[in-house]
């Protein structure tokens, strides 16, 4: 399935699997590309990054014997929002051996420059690696082009492969050679796996990354999803879906002006600096999120002020966002949410 997700990421096919869960692939990656030594020894990260991979660093960090309060740098964000692609090449510094960043930040919905990254940390000599979770399906990706090191993703977000759906990642083909951190039999060389022989054999691919029988329940719907992206061109959808959060956040500037409803746009309102969600921010957020839901929107809530938009475009069409901006309007109006509790639910 790596052939079909391949040219959503702008990879050989080869270098594309589909395998395992976000974090796992994370552990499974950086065991892989952080050999740290007496001089590079930190990864560098983001205080923005979602806290699962913070936990999965930091548990890498002390395998290796070191401190991350030490040995994990964050990149601190201005504004609690967004980061500056100025700010992470200052923390590129000569001891970091590995960054982790996020392709688009899940909450502002901001799209860090990748391919400038990956340049700026390979003049430095340091692998570079993205949580693309946000960010596959969204926006095109050219990891050959930009010669990322590796990266990883969910399919549960616009691959409509559902929770805790098979994941993916990337593995740059130049690193096909290195040793790989978490072996299993999955990564065994394809032709021969069942031979079950007791030396390992890796395979000549992404597929090395792979470690033990992928879930088939929940990588076969995947299939289906990714044929319609196949189809329909993530290039294609890229310019429908700018075109839609540039009219949502059109249309939140015009019929819903901040000092009387009290909504604030969190992401970036330059196009290229977006992945494909609205951060709309608001003291009321939580319940203005209930009260959507209830009217059948699917929105989502991130603590403490967040709600997440996201007219995916394959299925959300335009009058659908205008009907949005109508409900936001409405909820306000008619102060609706206070029937509300002030409560989040478990799942957001
Ligand atoms: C950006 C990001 N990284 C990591 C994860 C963790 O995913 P998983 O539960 O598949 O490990 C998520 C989950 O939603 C995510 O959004």
């Amino acid at each position: 399935m790596g052939k079909i997700q391949a040219p959503l990421v702008g990879a050989e096919p080869y270098e594309v699997i589909v395998t395992g869960s976000t974090t796992v692939n994370l552990h499974n990656l950086v065991a892989t590309f952080f050999q740290p030594t007496s001089e590079r020894n930190k990864i560098l990260a983001d205080e923005l990054n979602f806290p699962s991979d913070i936990y999965a660093l930091k548990s890498q960090l002390r395998i290796h014997g070191l401190d991350p309060d030490e040995n994990l740098v964050f990149v601190k964000s201005r504004d609690g929002r967004l980061l500056e692609e100025e700010d992470i090449i200052s923390k590129m510094t000569e001891d970091v051996a590995l960054i982790i960043l996020p392709g688009v930040l899940y909450r502002s919905g901001q799209l860090l420059d990748m391919a400038l990254l990956t340049k700026e940390a390979h003049n430095r000599g340091i692998a570079i690696g993205f949580d693309c979770s946000h960010s596959v399906g969204a926006v095109p990706h050219y990891f050959s082009q930009w010669d990322v090191d590796f990266a990883f993703w969910c399919n549960y977000k616009y691959l409509n492969n559902g929770p805790g759906g098979t994941a993916g990642l990337y593995v740059n083909k130049k690193h096909f050679a290195k040793e790989i951190g978490l072996a299993g039999w999955w990564g065994y060389r394809k032709d021969k796996q069942f031979d079950m022989v007791p030396e390992f054999e890796r395979a000549e691919s992404a597929g090395a990354w792979q470690i033990g029988t992928i879930n088939m329940l929940s990588s076969a719907p995947l299939e289906g999803s990714l044929r319609m992206y196949e189809e329909a061109g993530i290039e294609h959808l890229r310019v429908k879906s700018l075109k839609a959060t540039s009219y949502l956040i059109y249309l939140i500037d015009e019929l819903l002006p901040e000092e009387k409803y009290g909504y604030k746009i969190g992401t970036p309102r330059q196009p290229e600096r977006r992945g494909g969600h609205v951060a709309l921010e608001h003291d009321e957020a939580l319940r203005i999120n209930a009260a959507l839901k209830k009217r059948g929107v699917m929105p989502d809530f991130r603590y403490p002020n967040v709600i997440r938009l996201a007219p995916v475009p394959l299925y959300v069409s335009f009058h659908e966002i205008w009907k949005l901006v109508q409900h936001l309007k409405e909820i306000v109006d008619t102060k609706e949410y206070e029937k509300f509790a002030k409560k989040s639910a478990p799942v957001a």
